[in-house]
């Protein structure tokens, strides 16, 4: 309901999907569907951040109308939003193919993408058009899955941007989507800098004389530090940057850098990403025996969807398949799993977010160890 301003306040009742849901009049139909608990896919989007509207992920039609994008449309009394539209996820599939011939994407379609070691390419790719180090547990591979038609991206052109180390963030220009996240949240962040802006990608020029320009509206742009290094920029090294980014771009390598981003991400003003949906896989000993070995994290879920159990693994098939046997086994009926070999720190960081969630840890971690451990560190 407009004010005497004319400025729209109080809530507005809307569905989603057929459910009813109430949203602050102004938010967007993005915000309505997150109330709602239901996921639209989105990559230049973060919860509390302004998006640049660009990535064209986030398409859902409204009363029945044309496709809209869900981040750039404000919420009305009475809108009916429907997020699975084929015209929409028509739209989405398209956006997310040229998305990812800016991106490497190998890691994404590859036959051995659940079990791969990633230090040889049994396929012989290329390391820069494969996986990168965030390789099972960045944001856009869940995206992507989650939106599909990845078979029919266009082969991606390496454009060798360069990789920047600066302090404990490392900057990989040829991830970079350019999806303006990290740029809006040093710009609004009470605890950042200002220190970053969207700078155009240069255009290619192979030695045949074939010029190769962006396939996306996202791939026409990266993010750079304004000055010469952060510091010279403003930079406060609040790491809300590395923790928007959805991709390899930014990133906290090694063990110092995991530290460094844990901390950061205890104290940040930002709220949590929403991700699609997770696919839960069967817990039961057939299913474990195809896990990969290798350092990760795992979360076990009872019949009701409650986690039961999260814990960090040097040996992942073992982890898992221990938990199999132990004394939460009885009620426990899925499971997810995601490969880090910084597996301490990830596991740290999710038991936070749900006892930050929950008030409570899960039934299966009852000590709180070194949640928190939160000894001095330097700025950097
Ligand atoms: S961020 Fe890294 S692992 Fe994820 S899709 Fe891109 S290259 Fe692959
Ligand atoms: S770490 Fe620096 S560049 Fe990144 S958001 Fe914080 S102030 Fe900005
Ligand atoms: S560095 Fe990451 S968050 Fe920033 S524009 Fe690139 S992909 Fe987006
Ligand atoms: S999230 Fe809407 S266009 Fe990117």
């Amino acid at each position: 309901m407009p004010n005497e301003l004319g400025v729209a306040t109080g809530m507005v009742n809307v569905s989603v999907d057929g459910r009813p849901v109430e949203a602050p009049a102004g938010s967007s139909v993005m915000d309505a569907c997150d109330l709602a608990r239901v996921y639209v896919p989105r990559l230049c989007a973060f919860p509390g951040l302004e998006p640049l509207g660009d990535c064209g992920l986030c398409f859902v039609t409204i009363d029945g109308a044309e496709a809209r994008r869900a981040c750039s449309v404000q919420v009305v009394e009475g809108m009916a939003v429907d997020t699975r539209d084929d015209r929409a996820r028509g739209f989405r599939r398209s956006s997310m193919q040229a998305i990812l011939g800016d991106h490497p994407h190998v890691c994404l379609t590859c036959p051995q993408r659940d079990g791969c070691s990633r230090d040889d390419c049994m396929y012989g790719n290329p390391p820069e058009t494969r996986c990168c180090g965030e390789f099972g547990r960045c944001e856009i591979a869940k995206v992507a899955a989650y939106v599909g038609a990845l078979e029919q991206a266009p082969a991606y052109v390496h454009r060798e941007l360069g990789v920047i180390q600066d302090h404990n963030i490392r900057r990989d220009l040829d991830l970079c989507i350019g999806c303006g996240r990290c740029e809006t949240a040093c710009d609004i962040l009470e605890e950042a800098g200002s220190a970053l802006k969207l700078v155009e990608t240069r255009t290619l020029v192979a030695a045949d004389g074939e010029v190769w320009e962006p396939r996306s509206y996202l791939g026409r742009h990266v993010a750079v530090p304004k000055a010469e290094d952060l510091r010279a920029s403003g930079c406060t090294f609040c790491g809300a940057c590395v923790l928007v980014c959805p991709t390899g771009a930014l990133t906290a390598p090694g063990a110092k850098g995991a530290a460094w981003l844990s901390k950061r991400r205890n104290r940040s003003t930002l709220r949590p990403a929403v991700l699609p949906p997770e696919d839960r896989l069967a817990f039961t000993r057939d299913v474990v025996e195809e896990l990969p070995v290798c350092e990760g994290v795992f979360r076990v879920f009872d019949a009701g969807g409650a986690v039961l159990q999260i814990s960090g693994v040097m040996d992942l098939r073992r982890g898992v398949s221990e938990a199999l046997d132990g004394p939460l086994a009885g009620d426990a009926r899925t499971f997810v799993f995601e490969i880090d070999p910084m597996y301490t720190q990830r596991e740290s960081e999710i038991l936070a977010r749900h006892l930050q969630e929950h008030g409570s840890l899960p039934r299966g971690n009852d000590v709180l160890g070194d949640l928190f451990d939160d000894e001095d560190d330097d700025l950097f």
